[in-house]
């Protein structure tokens, strides 16, 4: 289409998926004649794209488009769109409507298919809408070509929505149930991309395991079909669920050629009781022994997670389970949250006795106790040579380049720009707590 010399700013807040979808939305007002802009100063619209995990995101979502009123005052067209999980939610929408009524349009995850018409729309007149479907996010919108970031890597949703009703989690709420994209659409997407140059292909879902439920497909299926698919390339996913995520999977990626040594598992808590009130369909027992088949099948694996301490209901005694747990599992790095009341969700019903001050103690127990495993888990490479994606300039050392190994391990090492967007091979000499460092050979 030809450009309407508009210019567009997407912000993104929350998960790799939101980014993904914000790369649709980009790809989308691109088609549409729009000039992708780095700043909002500088747009004609800018669009939102929320995330509802947990407070603190949504404070700042609420602080951000505050600080847009004097953008708006200064300049009366422009024109400022919310969208994303947060915004799905009913009562967060009418609460931005009425803390903000300068905002233009107020859409949910379901943004693609509303995008035409509110952008249409907000040309004309300046009242808010609230445009949302129950079924949030019904369709893929195939026929956009997402506008990616980067040179050498691509997130490729390959389904949205969650079934699971993790009983603390907004996502199944906001999101909807799960949906995937066929696995034709799938590879052939991979393999454009690949042919363009991109090595780095990262699978997204809720819970990539669960693909094709439903249907004559499956994760495992899929996975093999990209394996088979000739070049240099990584593809990695995310995220696991540990109910679902099958030995035979573990099996496979040990042999594969392309799939990542990079295993995101989250546990989310070390007490069978807490896990059972947070309906994640495993026990403590049955999660170690996936990690420790999933170490002993494929040795140079890296294995990360997801922690939630203070959920409701949850005791010293069930924390001290998950500190337990983080020890004998010994996580490269956990991603760890303080729990966050979510409308609508089951555990927002449940007692919650212990104070925030006193699960803030706990946090900080768990940080101390993963900070010490993190701290010396890299070690295990030192001397050992791998094979690494030249992505960038180094960030522990600007002289030095950067890159990702198989495992999604940060690898340093000096070499030259041309290097960029190219397998080498690096032997360690050093490790950090959160990256490599070594010698091209
Ligand atoms: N409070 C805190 N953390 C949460 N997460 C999901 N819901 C909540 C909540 N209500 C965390 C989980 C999940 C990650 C993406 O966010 O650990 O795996
Ligand atoms: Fe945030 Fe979850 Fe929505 Fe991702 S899916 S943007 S983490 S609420």
């Amino acid at each position: 289409m030809d450009k309407n010399n508009k210019k567009a700013y997407v912000r993104t807040y929350g998960c790799k998926q939101n980014f993904a979808d914000s790369e649709k939305i980009n790809g989308f007002l691109t088609e549409f004649g729009f000039i992708i802009t780095k700043t909002p100063e500088e747009a004609d619209v800018i669009i939102f794209n929320t995330c509802a995990v947990r407070e603190n995101a949504e404070q700042r979502v609420f602080g951000n488009v505050g600080a847009l009123k004097k953008l708006k005052q200064e300049k009366p067209d422009l024109k400022i769109i919310l969208c994303g999980c947060m915004t799905q939610q009913k009562h967060i929408a009418e609460r931005f409507k009425s803390k903000f009524p300068f905002l233009d349009a107020i859409t949910g995850t379901n943004v693609l298919s509303s995008l035409p018409e509110i952008i249409s729309q907000t040309e004309k007149n300046t009242t808010i809408r609230i445009n949302q479907t129950d079924k949030a996010y019904s369709e893929f919108k195939e026929e956009i070509k997402p506008l990616r970031e980067g040179n050498f890597s691509a997130n490729v949703p390959i389904m949205n929505g969650c079934n699971n009703f993790c009983t603390y989690c907004v996502v199944p709420l906001v999101r909807g149930r799960e949906v995937s994209r066929t696995p034709e659409n799938i590879v052939n997407e991979v393999k454009e991309l690949i042919e363009e140059g991109r090595k780095d292909i990262l699978l997204l879902g809720q819970n990539v395991n669960s693909y094709g439920a439903g249907t004559d497909t499956d994760f495992l299926s899929l996975l093999k079909q990209l394996d088979n698919l000739d070049g240099e390339f990584i593809i990695d996913y995310m995220t696991s669920h540990p109910k679902d995520c099958k030995k035979e999977l573990i099996d496979f990626i040990a042999e594969s050629r392309h799939v990542s040594h990079h295993l995101h598992l989250p546990v989310q808590s070390g007490s069978n009781r807490i896990l059972k009130l947070m309906n994640r369909g495993y026990t403590r027992e049955k999660y170690i022994e996936l990690a420790e088949y999933a170490k002993k099948k494929i040795p140079d694996i890296s294995l990360t997670t997801d922690i939630l301490a203070g959920f409701p209901g949850e005791t010293y005694e069930d924390f001290k389970q998950t500190l337990d747990l983080v020890e004998k599992v010994n996580f490269d790095s956990a991603y760890t949250f303080i729990y966050s009341k979510r409308e609508g969700t089951k555990a927002a019903d449940m007692p919650d006795p212990v104070s925030y001050e006193e699960k803030s103690e706990w946090f900080k127990e768990l940080l101390d106790v993963q900070g010490r495993i993190s701290e010396r888990s890299y070690e295990r490479f030192i001397g050992k040579t791998m094979r690494v994606l030249c992505t960038g300039e180094g960030r522990s050392n600007q002289n030095l380049l950067t890159g990702k190994s198989r495992q999604g391990i940060i690898v340093d090492f000096e070499g030259d720009n041309k290097l960029l967007g190219e397998f080498v091979n690096v032997k360690i000499t050093k490790a950090l707590p959160w990256a490599l460092i070594g010698e091209m050979i």
